[in-house]
């Protein structure tokens, strides 16, 4: 019998629809280490945890490098720095603070949420948009260009400029996959290639903005003077990237993950249309039963560290699971279980600690929206195919397509 790692049946394109069963057996292992400098796999919901608030872990990109894992984010190679999410403090949080001034505490969840009544205008024009069609792909006709439209307006980039920064979101999205031995180098130049072009593209934008701002995120970037002092043009440009990339294709897998699950499980999607007041809690349970990021893969230890017994060698690579850790059953009771009446539902799909999700709030609400409307306004909807076709990533998980079947639009 050919025997296949853990990590490289996580990896493996064949498990993506149901990697679950994988992560219950990561669970028999709490940290698991596998190849000669390959990285340390954990998958407990505690120790996760504890990982992300642990000031010996590192997410910057130069110690991943150093580390073997040669990084996308290498200064030299892309020429625009590594963003906020791959840096440590103290510079992490100065852009971290500088990027979040708009929204800016404590005006954070007022402002997110005073975009309620825009958000619900984009669903409604894309669901209007199904017109006469009784078969949808919810990924290309609602789930994907709900969030870009979004993101768009709140950093000011054309919405119509969509075709051209898709192409290079792909490469960058496909670097953020984990390595997984083959085409590795290819595609981290591809990925390298890809961002620097859209840095490009962004820097004309962001030059437009700085000599006329308007109000939006790129504006506020290229202006800021709080006392972080400004950023520098380059710091502008990756936080752009950072925001523009973050803002969508982890959405988009989160509405997707949301409508099939509802579809598997049609109890809630009957209940959800007759109380629509029950999605915060269903997009909190799918956070943590199918979460869009399924594992953190690009950190470092700076220090041996133990956990369980086991002692992570200073610059090993760590794999912190989320997604196990959202099942682990040590943390939640019957984790296989969706159960959006769960009362203690602290999942990770957010991560934690300083690097936690900056968008978090409107990735709420625009899931919150997305699902409750579909749920109102398509009459009994049906899924075509399950499981659907998956995106390649192993990081950001979710289907390329999932089509719908259904009666009538109300
Ligand atoms: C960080 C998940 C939507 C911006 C993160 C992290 C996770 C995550 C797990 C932590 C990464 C780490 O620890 O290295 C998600 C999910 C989303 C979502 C599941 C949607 C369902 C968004 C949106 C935005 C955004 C809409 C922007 C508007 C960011 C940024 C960071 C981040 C900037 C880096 C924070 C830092 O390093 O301090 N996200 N995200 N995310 N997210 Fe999100």
């Amino acid at each position: 019998m050919t025997h296949h790692s853990l990590l490289r049946q996580i990896t493996d394109y064949a498990n993506r629809a149901n990697p679950y069963p994988l992560y219950k057996e990561l669970h028999n292992t709490p940290v698991l280490h596998e190849e000669d400098g390959g990285p340390y796999l954990v998958s407990s919901y505690w120790d996760i945890l504890s990982l992300l608030h642990d000031p010996r872990i590192s997410s910057d990109a130069a110690n991943l490098a150093a580390a073997g894992a040669d990084e996308m984010g290498g200064v030299a190679e892309t020429g625009l720095p590594p963003s906020f999410i791959r840096q440590d403090p103290p510079e992490h949080d100065r852009l971290r603070r500088i990027a979040n001034r708009p929204f800016g505490p404590p005006h954070s969840p007022r402002k997110i949420d005073s975009m309620r009544g825009e958000l619900a205008g984009i669903v409604s024009g894309l669901i209007d948009g199904f017109g006469q069609a009784r078969q949808i792909d919810v990924v290309d006709q609602f789930a994907y260009p709900f969030p870009v439209t979004v993101i768009c307006r709140l950093l000011g980039v054309p919405r119509e400029d969509e075709p051209r920064f898709h192409t290079w979101v792909e490469p960058i999205v496909a670097g953020l996959d984990p390595d997984t031995g083959k085409d590795d180098a290819e595609r981290r130049r591809g990925a390298q290639e890809a961002r620097m072009q859209l840095g490009m593209y962004l820097a004309q934008l962001v030059e437009q903005r700085s000599k006329e701002p308007t109000g939006d995120m790129l504006s506020e970037l290229v202006t800021s003077h709080g006392p972080d002092g400004p950023m520098t043009t380059m710091e502008v440009l990756s936080t752009a990237v950072l925001l523009l990339i973050a803002g969508h294709e982890t959405t988009v897998n989160l509405i997707t993950n949301g409508m099939l699950t509802l579809l598997r499980h049609p109890e809630y999607l009957e209940r959800l249309r007759n109380d629509p007041g029950l999605v915060v809690g269903i997009v909190e349970e799918l956070l943590r039963y199918e979460p869009p990021v399924q594992l953190v893969p690009q950190r470092t230890c700076i220090a041996d560290i133990e956990v369980r017994g086991t002692t992570i060698p200073k610059g090993s690579k760590i794999w912190l699971v989320l997604a196990a850790g959202n099942r682990d059953p040590e943390r939640f009771t019957d984790p296989d279980r969706f159960d959006p009446d769960r009362k203690d539902i602290q999942h990770l799909g957010f991560g934690s600690g300083i690097h936690s999700c900056f968008g978090a709030p409107l990735a709420r609400l625009e899931a919150q929206i997305a699902l409750s409307e579909l749920a109102r306004r398509l009459d009994n909807p049906r899924l075509v195919k399950d499981p659907p076709p998956y995106r390649q990533n192993a990081v950001l998980r979710g289907p390329r397509h999932l089509l719908v079947d259904f009666d009538a639009l109300r």
